[in-house]
Order: structure tokens, then C-alpha cells, then sequence
């Protein structure tokens, strides 16, 4: 078929970077400085900027001092960088000994995980990205870099921006799901909001898209195992939200531990350089993960450490954390002419324009302000706003009968291991968040009902033992009541790293306990807290309504309380799939149609023998209080051309009585290309608030960009033929129309 090749990069804008390289004074007097300071550097200290180590600390709060080993290598110029190190007054003191101590006084670079807020914790991102709306989660990401920065930290390891597509992973936490594009423009909210205006503002985090790349594609989605994906999926599913990322000005880059087809990201020199450096123009730095250097000795492409040194500096990894390998073997390695000189000069280069990009040479001890630090952690204005993060990311999955919201001037009772907790509600990566500063379900709720109601608690079991003892409890305040909220979930580190589960089913005997609570006859409201899909298909029928809450964070129990009494009606779109089954997985909604495509009474097609093929809840999928409409849905022109944009149209309605908020959802399927292409791609959303009985017309531009997809030579192409465009409030339940794309 002719395929129509859209040098897509010309027609759209050319990417910032290389606009910046051609015509930045500033970058220039930047360039000018750098190679000025380089040109005094010894080979040691060369290697020094390249080095990244976890500061070895010693003492606590204000006697906190770098450990003498350390000290001594920045007296030596022997480390550019520390991780974990936090704190105002502990990072000035360490800068200091930089600044007077060291022969070039290079200032050190302070980084740190601030993944979901510093110590005002906001929802997992997971949950961020249930709202669907990337402008809010940039402002969380602005908070959380207000805080950081005020406590020394210069640097965050964030935004994890792996796709994910399969739950049993535990790093489904930190991303954005299973879409592109949602996790497209999530990446690039949170890196505009960790880097603010300007990387010289005080309170400007710099950003770092990890883990580059496809760490999400783990087989058996188990973490750090093998990723073995086609060039297309990689490009088409996988990178998307980096290159977002580094459209949007992202400072660096962190590279993955695993392999992709064979390379290790640590040392792949396609994925470092010719696609990040080469086709996206980016001109930051790119740090190792925690010793994945190092660890290509054990994926078998390196025999030392030495030659992983030169692997991975020579493919394009800047900085080293913690692997040692750039530390102990990088002076040698060039001495010895198997580094040549110029790859070092460059990777410092690259971490040196970064330091003067922040300022630091100008002001070594930018931000880190301990009054400061004491004034703005968990500032009322951050746990307000967080407050407002976790409510509108929570998601309404089922609500029989509209027993939600529930009266004030009840009896409830609350059950369950989450009901009472603070720790597991700030969710995995939850930097300097304390337990301390959550507020439980049972405070939210009974705040929320004061005199008005009476709250009945009860635990009911643990979060994963099969201790049962607390269950005739639990049964006891639910027949006293007129509903039961039982909480339920799982514990922090269920989820984030290292943390794979084989099923994804309530842990302990969590399920069990929602079963012994309806068998009293009151309604039950199951609350969800979790880090990842859960199939809860045993509980689906003893709870006529669900509430995925995920790990909310700091304000978690106000936000479950607004939710629950009504003083807000949920707005949340689940951005992964909810399969029924461990057994479905990987279970996502932009699959491809196969050959036979599953036909429930036909039994040779795509399907299980002893379960229904369709997920429990479809991505994009979340209930409102109210209800909504779609009509009209059009299309400005039934062909169009190359270079034609359409615009499709559709009115939704709130057919409910109270107002609410929905996600529009616009996708898009290739029905005939050179290559298999999804059953339906989301292009475009739009989340609107309807008074009741209000309507509003939404109109979406469908772009050649939209219709673009890799061939069978890996160009980027659009080629003519029928495209079917799908309307409604998630990936299963559409209105569909059609349009032709008739090329040139
Ligand atoms: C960890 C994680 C990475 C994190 C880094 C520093 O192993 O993979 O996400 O930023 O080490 O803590």
C-alpha cells in the first residue's frame, strides 16, 4: 500500500532542545563557563562530577554530619553528587565542605526521591493519574518541590514514568498505568512542576524521567526481570511518555536495570544516545540506576567492573550512583585509551551545564533554608491541596442502589486493617512523609459526621495474616449500624519496588471478613487502598459499592470522608485495567484484535474455557453520583486529506440530579494498515463539570499526528483508509463513527 510518510518532526514544532541549541545566548554563556572550568579539571576530578554515592550520615536532625570517608571525598573533588542526603542544615554543612575544602569548589548535587510529595505525601502517582487532569498533578509536583527544595534537596528522581500493563508489578504504584498518552502528558506535568519556570528559582527541583527505558514491560511482571518487546511496542507504548517528558524540559534521565532484547539499558547506547540524544535533541544528563552499572556483569555483557565502566559511559550514561565503577575504574580506563578522553569531557560537560542551569555556582546553598524548612512542610495550603488530589482521584466502581453518599445522622460502622491506619496510607516512595501526619479514615469520618452520627470501629483482621479473631468484632458493630464501611487493602510496600505479587487478590482474610460482614444483611461499602489493580470479583456481590481509594496519602481519610458523606462526588477514571483474573494478565484495553477475536458462544477464538475474557473494569472506567449522556456524536467531514485536521463533536449531558464531573474519552482504531494496529487508541480527553441537566458540546481536533503509526520499516507513517473514532466515558462503553483518510 502507498503509505503516505509524514516527516512528522517537520510538521510538527521542532523540539524545544534544538531550538534552544541554535539560538540560547544563554546557553552559550553557560557553554562558556563549563569549558572554562573543565579546562582546569584534573582527570580525578573529571571523574569525580560522575560520581553519585548515598551520603553516609552520621547523627540525626541538626547533628547530623557526613561520615569522614565521604567527607574526604569531596575534599578530593572524588563525588559530584549525593543522594539521601536531606535537610537543610545536613546539606549546608556538606556543601561547605565542598566550597572551602575541595581545590575547585564544584558544588555538590544534592538528589532525592521525591516521588509524590516531600513531607506533605499526596496519592501515589497511580492515583494522580486517576484524575485525569495533568494541570493538578503539576501543581502537587510544584508543592513538592517547595518543600524539598527548602530541606536542601536540588534533584528528585521523579517522574516515574514506566507504562505499565501488568499488576502482579509492583511498580505500577509509581506510574501513570497502562496509556501513553495519559502517562504522556502526566510525565510532563510533573516535570514542569518539580522544575518550575526556571531551574535557577530557589524552589525549582530538578527533574528526572526514570527508568528509561520499558522497565514496565518485566516478564511475569516481575520486577527487574527480562523486557523482550518489538522496536514498534517499544516506540509505540513504552517510550512515548519519556520523549514527553523531554519535550516538556526535563533536566535527566535514569536509565533502567533491565535488559531490552538483550541490552541492558545501562549499556545501551541506541537507547542512550541515538534516540535520546540523537532523534529527541535531549542535552541534560543521564544517571545510572542504584548500581545497575554494575550489574551488567551479571546480565552477562560485562566481565568486570572496568568493563561495565566503559560499556556504560561509552553508551551514554553520564553520572554512576552508588555502582563504584565510574569511582574506582574511570581514571585507568582513560588513561589507558579505552575511554577516549572526549566521552568523559562531554558526560562532564553534561553535569556540569546542569549545576549552572540551577544556579549553583552563583548560590551552592540555593533553597536549603532550615527557617524555611520549618515554614512550609505540610504548610495547611499543601494538605489542602492534597486533600483535593486524593479526592478527585479516587474511583467509584460500583454503586448499587445509590447507597452512596451515605446520611450524617447514622449509626456506620467502620471496619476493617486500613480503617485505622497511617503509615500504609502514604503508599510506597513516601520520601519524608510521617505517619504522624496522616489522617485515618476514622478520624476523617468521624470528623465528618460529628455530633450528627455515631461511628462504630472495629478492625475486623490484619492486613495479611489469617488471623480471624477479630471478626465476630467487626460483626457485632455492623449489626448495630445502618451501613458498613469496611477499609481494605493492602500495606505500603505491597507495592513500589521489589515488590511483585504473584496474585492480586485481597491479601490475608480481608475477603473473608467483607463476606462474614454481609452475611449480617447491612449494606456494605467496600474502600479499596491499594498500589495496584486487585481482582475482587469474590467481593463484588457482598458489596453494592466499591471505592478505589488507592494510597491516598497525608489527607487520605478526609478525602475517603468527602467522598462517602456526599461532600464530593467522585470524579476518578481508572488509568489501568481491573482484570477478574491473575490468570488474564497482561490485560490491557489497547490490545490488538488477533485473528480470532474472542466470541463468547465460538469456541475457537481468542479466550479462556472458565472465564470471561473482559476485565472486571475497563480503563478509563469510574462511577459518578450522578449520570451522564452522550448525543450528537459528528464529524466535521467523512474524508479527509493529508494535512486536514477533523473535528469530532459530541454533547454530553448530566442526566443526574446533582452536578458532576466526567472524563471524555475520544479514542481512535486503524481498521486496515501495513501493519496489526490496537482495537482503539486514546487520543484525546476532556474532563468537563455539568450542572444537573446542563450539557456541553465538546469538540475534539483529530490530527495526522493522531492517526501516525510505525510500518514495517519503522517509518512513522499515516496511510490512507477508514478510521473508526469512539466517544464515551471509558475504553468499553463507546458511541463509534467513522471517517476516511484519503492521503494526499
Ligand atoms: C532505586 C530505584 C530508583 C530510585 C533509586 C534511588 O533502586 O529503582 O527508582 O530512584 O534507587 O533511590
Amino acid at each position: 500500500m502507498r503509505s503516505l510518510i509524514l516527516l512528522l518532526a517537520t510538521v510538527l514544532c521542532l523540539s524545544p532542545t534544538s531550538a534552544r541549541q541554535q539560538t540560547d545566548p544563554r546557553r552559550d554563556a553557560v557553554d562558556h563557563r563549563v569549558d572554562s572550568l573543565l579546562s582546569l579539571m584534573t582527570l580525578e576530578e573529571k571523574v569525580g562530577q560522575l560520581v553519585q554515592y548515598a551520603a553516609k550520615v552520621q547523627g540525626r536532625g541538626d547533628t547530623a554530619r557526613l561520615q569522614e570517608e565521604h567527607a574526604l571525598l569531596v575534599r578530593s573533588g572524588k563525588v559530584g553528587s549525593f543522594l539521601n542526603a536531606v535537610g537543610a542544615s545536613l546539606n549546608r554543612d556538606i556543601q561547605s565542605i565542598a566550597m572551602t575544602r575541595s581545590r575547585l569548589k564544584i558544588p555538590l548535587l544534592f538528589g532525592y526521591d521525591v516521588i509524590h510529595g516531600f513531607r506533605t505525601v499526596f496519592p501515589i502517582p497511580l492515583a494522580e493519574a486517576s484524575t485525569w487532569e495533568p494541570d493538578l498533578i503539576q501543581k502537587a509536583a510544584r508543592v513538592a518541590a517547595i518543600e524539598a527544595s527548602s530541606a536542601g534537596i536540588h534533584w528528585t528522581f521523579a517522574p516515574m514514568v514506566d507504562i505499565a500493563r501488568d499488576p502482579r508489578w509492583g511498580r505500577i504504584a509509581e506510574g501513570s498505568g497502562e496509556d501513553p498518552l495519559l502517562g504522556s502528558l502526566m510525565a510532563a506535568a510533573r516535570v514542569r512542576g518539580f522544575q518550575g519556570e526556571s531551574l535557577t528559582q530557589t524552589d525549582a527541583l530538578l527533574a528526572c524521567a526514570k527508568h528509561y527505558a520499558a522497565y514496565g514491560g518485566a516478564e511475569g511482571g516481575r520486577d527487574y526481570n527480562t523486557v523482550d518487546i518489538s522496536e514498534r511496542t517499544l516506540r509505540e507504548v513504552y517510550l512515548p511518555p519519556y520523549e514527553a517528558a523531554v519535550r516538556a524540559g526535563v533536566g535527566t534521565l535514569m536509565c533502567s536495570f533491565n535488559e531490552i532484547a538483550g541490552v541492558p539499558s545501562s549499556g545501551n547506547r541506541r537507547l542512550l544516545t541515538d534516540i535520546l540524544r540523537g532523534e529527541w535533541k535531549f542535552d541534560g544528563f543521564v544517571v545510572s540506576d542504584w548500581g545497575s552499572i554494575g550489574e551488567m556483569q551479571r546480565h552477562g555483557v560485562a566481565g568486570t567492573l572496568a568493563q561495565a565502566a566503559a560499556l556504560a559511559i561509552t553508551s551514554g550514561v553520564d553520572m554512576d550512583m552508588e555502582a563504584g565503577a565510574y569511582h574506582e575504574h574511570l581514571v585507568e580506563l582513560v588513561r589507558t585509551g579505552k575511554v577516549p578522553p572526549q566521552v568523559l569531557d562531554e558526560s562532564v560537560r553534561r553535569v556540569l551545564r546542569t549545576k549552572f542551569r540551577l544556579g549553583l555556582f552563583d548560590d551552592p546553598y540555593r533553597g536549603a533554608d532550615p527557617a524555611r524548612e520549618k515554614k512550609v512542610l505540610l504548610a495547611p495550603e499543601h494538605r489542602k491541596l492534597a486533600r483535593e488530589v486524593a479526592r478527585r482521584s479516587m474511583v467509584l466502581l460500583k454503586n448499587s442502589r445509590a447507597l452512596l453518599p451515605i446520611a450524617k445522622n447514622g449509626t456506620v460502622a467502620l471496619i476493617g486493617p486500613l480503617a485505622d491506619n497511617r503509615e500504609d496510607l502514604l503508599g510506597c516512595w513516601s520520601g519524608r512523609g510521617r505517619g504522624e501526619d496522616v489522617v485515618t479514615v476514622r478520624e476523617g469520618m468521624e470528623h465528618a459526621l460529628g455530633r450528627a452520627g455515631s461511628l462504630l470501629y472495629a478492625r475486623g483482621c490484619t492486613i495479611d495474616t489469617a488471623d480471624r479473631s477479630g471478626f465476630p468484632e467487626a460483626v457485632e458493630v455492623a449489626r448495630k449500624a445502618s451501613v458498613a464501611i469496611l477499609v481494605l487493602g493492602e500495606a505500603a510496600l505491597m507495592s513500589g519496588e521489589a515488590a511483585s505479587r504473584s496474585s492480586l487478590a485481597l491479601p490475608g482474610v480481608q475477603e473473608e471478613l467483607v463476606r462474614a460482614v454481609a452475611a449480617t444483611g447491612v449494606p456494605v461499602v467496600v474502600v479499596l487502598m491499594n498500589g495496584r489493580p486487585l481482582t475482587i470479583g469474590n467481593i463484588e456481590e457482598s458489596a453494592p459499592a466499591i471505592l478505589e481509594a488507592w494510597a491516598p496519602g497525608v489527607e487520605g481519610g478526609n478525602a475517603v470522608a468527602d467522598i462517602l458523606f456526599g461532600e464530593y462526588n467522585p470524579s476518578g477514571r481508572l488509568p489501568v485495567t481491573f482484570p477478574r483474573s491473575v490468570g488474564q494478565v497482561p490485560l490491557y484495553y489497547n490490545h490488538k484484535n488477533t485473528g480470532r477475536p474472542p466470541q463468547a458462544n465460538e469456541r475457537f477464538t481468542s479466550k479462556y474455557i472458565d472465564i470471561d475474557i473482559t476485565p472486571l473494569y475497563p480503563f478509563g472506567f469510574g462511577l459518578s453520583y450522578t449520570t451522564f449522556e452522550y448525543s450528537g456524536l459528528s464529524v466535521t467531514a467523512p474524508v479527509a486529506r493529508v494535512g486536514d485536521s477533523l473535528t469530532v463533536s459530541v454533547t454530553v449531558r448530566n442526566t443526574g440530579k446533582i452536578p458532576g464531573e466526567e472524563v471524555v474519552q475520544l479514542y481512535l482504531q486503524d481498521v486496515v494498515a501495513s501493519v496489526t494496529r490496537p482495537v482503539r487508541e486514546l487520543k484525546a480527553f476532556r474532563k468537563v463539570a455539568l450542572p444537573p441537566g446542563g450539557e456541553q458540546r465538546v469538540d475534539f481536533t483529530v490530527t495526522p499526528e493522531m492517526l501516525a503509526f510505525y510500518n514495517l520499516s519503522m517509518q512513522r507513517v499515516v496511510e490512507p483508509g477508514q478510521f473508526n473514532i469512539y466517544v464515551g466515558g471509558n475504553a468499553r462503553d463507546l458511541q463509534s463513527i467513522s471517517f476516511r483518510f484519503d492521503g494526499p
